[in-house]
């Protein structure tokens, strides 16, 4: 058997579908609003690219820092023979973990992205013949199912991503994640922390530009795969923080009133002028909400690492 398998466990229609229902049901409702995930198509990933590399987004590098003083750190405490990670993307991070487990067996990256999964599949192998890679793509918030690879199992959800899900989307996300887990298995989750406001809106409103693109790329991804006809530029890029529920929220405002056109959902959208989209939301975390949200789906926390400046937490948990 070759050493890189790829399984898809969406239908090729499945992606399409979701996106539909999300868009007639998020554009329908007062106020509008989309789930993140539909800023990734291939231009939405290399803007999302773009956006790590920005001098004001911080969360990238503090993972990455992180990631490469802790990686031995985490390869003890977890002896992990398997390496799951959801959202692989180009499994870039991941790189550092991968060569301190020196027990690794199988690397299993989970990602809606086949194009991706398959490079970055090819480039880990090329480093490291002797690893099996079973990549799945997949939506990890439909479910997944796991190859029949040895424990003990490390679960990586990087880069803060959980926080795109709202408080009752991530209960459900850390129980599925502890369904999935045994005994003795871990996860390394990745999650940005509550700071100044200026930085935190920096971080999301750069003056390059780059965020206020990605944001509207949802907008080409609607005209495109369901034949609506948006024009971005009537649109104004709204970043800001949310105290009480200490998250970033990402809008979109309309800069008049209008009415766009999605046929594919049979929907006329009106907008007033000055009227928001929420494109999504980007949670901040404290330590005590982290291991209070992680036992709640029974999880243990048991190490809680930050970057020098503290912008960012990986933290390590096990299932008991
Ligand atoms: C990749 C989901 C962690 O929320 O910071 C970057 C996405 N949005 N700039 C984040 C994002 C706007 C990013 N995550």
């Amino acid at each position: 058997m070759s050493p890189l398998s790829i399984t898809r466990t969406l239908p090729a229609d499945a992606t399409t579908a979701a996106l539909r229902a999300d868009v007639s049901q998020g554009l329908s409702r007062t106020p509008k609003q989309l789930p993140p995930k539909w800023f990734y198509d291939a231009r939405g990933s290399e803007l999302f690219e773009e956006i790590t590399r920005l001098p004001d987004y911080y969360p990238t590098r503090a993972e990455r820092e992180i990631l490469l003083t802790r990686a031995d750190q985490i390869a003890a405490a977890t002896n992990a023979r398997t390496l799951i990670e959801l959202g692989s993307g180009s499994s870039d991070k991941t790189r550092h973990l991968i060569g301190a487990l020196t027990g690794l067996h199988s690397y299993v990256p989970v990602d809606v992205s086949e194009s991706a999964l398959a490079a970055a599949g090819e480039a880990l192998l090329a480093d490291h013949p002797g690893l099996t890679v079973h990549a799945l793509v997949a939506d990890f918030q439909q479910g997944i199912e796991l190859p029949d690879t040895p424990g003990p199992r490390l679960l990586a959800f990087l880069g803060g991503t959980l926080g795109n899900l709202v408080p009752e989307e991530r209960a459900a996300f850390l129980r599925s994640v502890h369904a999935l887990l045994s005994p003795g298995d871990a996860l390394l989750l990745g999650t940005d922390l509550v700071k100044d406001e200026a930085t935190l809106v920096a971080a999301y409103d750069d003056p390059q530009g780059v965020t206020a693109a990605f944001n509207k790329n949802v907008l080409h991804v609607i005209n495109r795969e369901l034949g609506g006809d948006f024009d971005p530029a009537d649109f104004d890029h709204v970043a800001l923080w949310n105290t009480e529920h200490e998250w970033i929220e990402m809008r979109l405002r309309a800069r008049k009133e209008l009415t766009v056109k999605i046929p594919d959902v049979d929907l006329a959208v009106t907008f007033d002028a000055g009227e928001e989209l929420r494109t999504e939301v980007s949670a901040k975390f404290r330590k005590d909400g982290v291991r209070a949200e992680l036992a709640a789906a029974g999880m243990e926390l048991t190490n809680w690492w930050t970057d020098g400046a503290e912008r960012f937490a990986l933290s390590l948990s096990f299932r008991a």
